[in-house]
């Protein structure tokens, strides 16, 4: 039976998260145990962190103290789930978003670990009370969900199961520090927990705007990119409040009825097909091709911007 030690963790599932995560935690010192059921992914995926480690070290964005070499020296692969759990003291599941198929990778580990380890999933929109219903571990287990891309993109929200302990919480948060991301506590589970359920209320307006012919779905865009996003990079909704009047109770006083008069206006949930699905579909389109090397070309180009804005509140914050 595994037992964990400080300072190693298993990654079950070597896709585009669990590289991700591989390269955190070996950027905040940690031995990471790679596991992936096709071997030859474990294989490919080493060599993915690899190329990759080296272009952020030239780069200059290469996270931790160590070297590249240094942290590519405490990543290694593992050809079965109990090789790469044997030691480790945080498991983090990153296999498919499909509830069958985590259960069982759960239910696998339930039996293999003591204890001690904490048992963590990647998952998007599967709830806790879902994925971890009747195991014998559930007090060590807890959904960790990054943000793609996780290397640039620090928030991590941590979902516990009603029976997951608050001492799994404390080292989860903890942990997630340790390595440099962002944590926040979900303290109680619901659907699509607090990053997905503000994304999709964002999603939602900005649909029913384009389909009621009100702008254009470039000009949507804008609004965010330059508008509301420029802000939303350094502070939140909230705080946007306090600032916009001299503090919530003064921004509340001015914009309570206005707020909710617009609330009020807005109408049922979008069907998301249909003509509108079309309109939008074009003018994305017209600016990025959806075929695989501009789809491609164009997340590079994300993912450089996120490098830089990363930067950059590095710098705000040392100030
Ligand atoms: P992916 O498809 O890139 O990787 C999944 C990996 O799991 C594959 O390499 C596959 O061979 C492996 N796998 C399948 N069955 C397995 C098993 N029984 N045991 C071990 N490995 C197995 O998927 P991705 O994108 O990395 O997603 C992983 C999880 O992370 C999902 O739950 C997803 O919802 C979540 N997530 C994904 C984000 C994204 O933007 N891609 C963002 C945040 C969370």
């Amino acid at each position: 039976m595994a037992s964990s030690a400080a300072g190693v963790v298993a990654i079950v599932g070597s896709g585009l998260i669990g590289q991700s995560w591989g390269m955190l935690f070996a950027s905040g010192g940690f031995k990471v145990k790679l596991y992936d059921i096709e071997q030859q992914q474990v294989t490919k995926a080493l060599e993915n962190i690899r190329k990759e480690m080296k272009l952020l070290e030239q780069a200059g964005s290469l996270k931790g103290s160590l070297s590249a070499e240094e942290q590519l020296s405490l990543i290694r692969g593992c050809a079965s789930v109990e090789e790469a759990v044997e030691g480790a003291m945080h498991i983090q599941e990153c296999v498919p978003e499909n509830l069958e198929l985590k259960r069982k990778i759960f239910a696998q580990l339930d039996r293999a670990v003591d204890d001690t380890i904490v048992l963590s999933s990647s998952t998007s929109c599967l709830l806790p009370s879902q994925l971890f219903a009747g195991l014998a571990h559930v007090k060590q287990c807890i959904v960790a969900h990054p943000v793609n891309p996780p290397y640039y993109v620090p928030l991590v929200e941590l979902v516990p199961h009603p029976e997951t302990s608050p001492a799994t919480v404390d080292r989860t948060h903890a942990l997630m520090q340790k390595i440099g991301q962002s944590p926040i506590r979900v303290l109680k589970e619901i659907d699509g927990f607090a990053l997905n359920r503000l994304q999709f209320a964002i999603i939602s307006e900005a649909w029913r705007l384009v389909q009621e012919g009100i702008v254009s779905p470039s000009d949507l865009d804008l609004v965010m990119s330059d508008g509301l996003g420029m802000r939303y990079a350094f502070i939140g909704p909230l705080e946007t409040m306090h600032l916009n009047a001299e503090g919530m109770l003064s921004y509340c006083d001015r914009y309570r009825e206005s707020i909710k008069r617009v609330l009020k206006s807005f109408g049922p949930v979008p069907e998301f097909s249909g003509p509108t699905v079309e309109k939008v579909n074009q003018a994305m389109c017209v600016k990025i091709p959806d075929d695989p090397e501009h789809l491609a070309a164009r997340r590079k180009w994300r993912d450089e911007c996120l490098m830089s804005l990363a930067r950059l509140k590095r710098q705000m914050q040392s100030q």
